[in-house]
């Protein structure tokens, strides 16, 4: 079975993503979260940092992009691909009112003719540009019904995408409820590319139903559980000092990029916000992590968690 960590914006940049690597390696590819492809062709300091090439160089890296403009996505592309990158990702999946409202994301998904022009467009360019890139795909299975879901993997049959990654959600279920596992299979047994399940994966006995030649992608497990993987595959379970270290790397980097307490503070915070789920029966010290003014409050609170618990 292969293991994709998913993208998720604000959490899994490259800092987290070359410390969750270091601890935990297992991972076959890591997709950052999008870039917003626009018509300036000019990426965000941040963004360039993300795929910056020697900020990934210890482990494979899929850098995804999103836009609804042909010709704003193949720039993009090429881009990348002087970068040093095989291989770019098409968010068709983005449920967020704010990518939605302006038609990008899983706002696509809607109007199957434009999704046709758009491919047909990206690859005609991609010619036009003798771009050899491989272009894979992220995407859900629909806006407001799962009856969209075959049209929309019609109309990818019709392309040379290099791997689909499904979503099975529509748009308009955001992250909630459970993901159709069966509409899932109604599109494995008609696409013609290689698939990638992801969706609520958060224990090993989740993929008990995958075979072995399967791929997954997952992402709030793993930040609950960033051993998940390694579990996956019959290692250790997760010990709560290979945590401790791996968020001690995760903030030093953030210390070194970012300037003062606050936006460490807010990193740090969201993920003990997935982790904490990890310490049954210290809400008082993971409150305490919560509340945290500044760094130095943050890691007495980090420490009296640690403390707390046996090793
Ligand atoms: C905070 C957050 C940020 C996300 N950012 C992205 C993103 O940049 N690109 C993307 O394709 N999906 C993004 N997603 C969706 C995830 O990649 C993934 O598809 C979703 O969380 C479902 O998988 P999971 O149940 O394993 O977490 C995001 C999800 C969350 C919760």
């Amino acid at each position: 079975m292969e293991y994709y960590f998913a993208p998720l914006e604000g959490i899994t940049g490259w800092i987290y993503r070359s410390a969750h690597a270091k601890y935990f390696p297992g991972i076959d590819r890591y997709y950052t979260p999008f870039i917003a492809a626009n018509q300036t062709h000019k990426m965000k300091t941040r963004e360039k940092k993300d795929v910056a090439p020697e900020n990934n160089a210890s482990y494979t890296c899929i850098p995804q992009v999103l836009t609804k403009v042909p010709e704003d996505f193949v720039y993009t592309v090429r881009v990348l691909d002087e970068m040093g990158y095989s291989e770019v990702n098409l968010n068709l999946g983005c449920p967020v009112p704010t990518v939605t409202t302006k038609g990008k994301g899983s706002a696509m998904l809607g109007d199957v003719e434009a999704l046709d022009r758009f491919f047909d467009k990206t690859f005609e360019l991609m010619a036009a540009n003798r771009l050899m890139t491989g272009i894979s795909v992220k995407s859900r299975i629909g806006v407001l019904s799962t009856d969209e879901a075959i049209p929309i993997y019609e109309v990818f049959n019709r392309y040379p995408i290099r791997e689909v990654i499904v979503h099975p959600r529509t748009m308009k279920e955001l992250y909630q409820g459970e993901p159709h596992r069966d509409v899932y299979e109604e599109i494995r047994r008609m696409s013609k590319h290689p698939l990638c399940y992801n969706g609520n994966i958060v224990k090993p006995s989740d993929t008990d139903t995958f075979s072995q030649d399967q791929t997954v992608m997952i992402g709030r497990g793993l930040l609950r559980n960033p051993a998940l993987v390694r579990e996956m595959q019959g290692g250790p379970a997760l010990c709560k000092d290979e945590l401790f270290a791996f968020f001690g790397e995760v903030q030093k980097g953030y210390e070194e990029e970012m300037y003062g307490d606050a936006p460490v503070l807010a990193k740090m915070k969201e993920l003990w916000w997935y982790a904490g789920d990890l310490f049954p029966g210290a809400d008082r010290e993971l409150k305490k992590i919560k509340k945290a003014r500044s760094v130095s409050e943050y890691e007495m609170a980090v420490n009296r968690l640690k403390e707390g618990l046996p090793h």
